[in-house]
């Protein structure tokens, strides 16, 4: 094949975004996460972001994320295994470990590349790894890398899950990998069922608790305080840029399996260790869920009610998310592009789903409000969504 040829093979199809001359992709955001954000000069609310509790520009973080910097610059120019390793690091791998529950943990640049990594260091060709239908791209793309059997149990269905680990019994390991919140349905796993089917049948549990940490369990703990497990025997990955509002990705897990992971495992000794301004920041986040979380959770939960409220009110029909995710179900990609044109109008942003983010068929517009929008700011867009119903005709 020419060269040019391989190249034009390579090109998009933006037919549908040509139709309704509308991209919300890679939009551009001219402000930090405020309450309103800036985009092309315009003021528009956010429901898009994944800044859960709304510490993202909050003055606090941003303060510790500067005195970081002018004590130890912007990066370390190294991977954590050679000069990344810094003091900063070493206290909040620890730091995050305790936070969820477990003797250890490492952090990554970033949640995917924790997920992608995980499985390679830990699974071989002859594993079984049994995951959610629902799961994210980031575990969906670890899994493959691995080249071991998979297979995927329906979301949450616990009776189909017990059917797969029954017919498992050939494989030398089988993992079962899941999301604590699913980050596009706002459904949460019953975990707590899921790792006694593990005990049950020897498997080891894989939770992403992304959508988790700093949003669910009394204190924000994520998944394991929500749902009471004690001594957790299994893998858990979160990734630390949604409600601990700053970037990267852990891995927590018993000490010894962390000692092997910090050896093993590409994604971490590979790549570059997170800059001290962002391992600073979220020591500074950390602090304010300690103190916090209360109040912060509580607004986060009633800004979820009262949007999900009012737009079942208004016709349109959601997913079932005990999260404090909003999900418009739409019939197909044509619906979900005009209705989030429709709302972007209006200056919302939201997050539009469309395969192969979800399954065929299964397209989403996605809200999450962040507990530093104002209640005019909720009451705002909670008078567009009743406006934009009037417009799809929905009642
Ligand atoms: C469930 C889930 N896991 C992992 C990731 C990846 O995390 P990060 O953005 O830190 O790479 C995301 C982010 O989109 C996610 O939603």
């Amino acid at each position: 094949m020419k060269r040019e040829d391989i190249f034009s093979s390579l090109s998009i199809d933006k037919s549908l975004a040509n139709k309704y001359d509308f991209n919300p992709y890679y939009c551009c955001i001219e402000s930090g996460l405020n309450d309103p954000i800036l985009i092309d000069g315009k003021e528009f609310i956010d429901l898009a972001s994944n800044n859960y509790l709304g510490l993202a520009a909050d003055k606090r973080v941003i303060q510790a994320i500067s005195v970081a910097a002018g004590k130890f610059g912007a990066s370390m120019c190294g991977t954590p295994i050679a000069t990344g390793s810094m003091i900063l690091l070493q206290k909040l791998q620890k730091r995050l470990a305790r936070f969820v529950g477990f003797e250890e943990s490492i952090i990554f640049p970033s949640g995917y590349q924790a997920n992608c990594a995980v499985f390679m260091s830990l699974a071989k060709q002859e594993d079984l790894i049994i995951i959610d239908h629902y799961a994210h791209a980031s575990l969906i793309q670890g899994v493959r890398l691995v080249g071991c059997k998979v297979k995927p149990f329906l979301h949450n269905n616990m009776k189909h899950l017990r059917k797969l680990l029954e017919k498992a019994a050939e494989y030398k390991r089988v993992f079962v990998v899941t999301e604590s919140v699913f980050s596009t349905e706002g459904s949460i796993a019953p975990f707590d069922e899921i790792v006694k089917l593990c005990e049950e049948f020897n498997a080891i549990p894989v939770i992403d608790d992304s959508h988790g940490i700093g949003v669910i369990g009394k204190t924000g703990r994520g998944i394991l305080e929500e749902k009471n497990i004690k001594d957790f025997n299994g893998i858990y990955t979160a990734s630390l840029g949604k409600a601990l509002a700053n970037a990267g990705g852990m891995i927590s897990a018993k000490s010894e399996l962390i000692e092997y992971l910090k050896y093993s495992c590409p994604g971490l000794i590979y790549s570059t260790a997170l800059p001290p301004p962002v391992l600073a920041g979220m020591e500074a986040v950390l602090n304010i869920v300690k103190e916090e979380f209360s109040i912060l959770s509580e607004r986060m939960w009633r800004y979820k009610k009262l949007i999900s409220g009012c737009l079942i009110d208004s016709g349109f029909i959601l997913t079932e998310g005990q999260a404090p995710i909003t999900s418009i179900s739409v019939r197909n990609v044509e619906e979900c592009a005009l209705m989030a044109k429709l709302i972007h109008a209006n200056n919302i942003l939201v997050t539009p789903f469309i395969p192969p983010s979800v399954p065929p068929n299964e397209s989403k517009i996605r809200m999450i409000a962040g507990a530093n929008l104002s209640e005019k700011t909720i009451d705002k867009a909670l008078n567009i969504f009743k406006k934009v119903a009037r417009e799809l005709e929905l009642k």
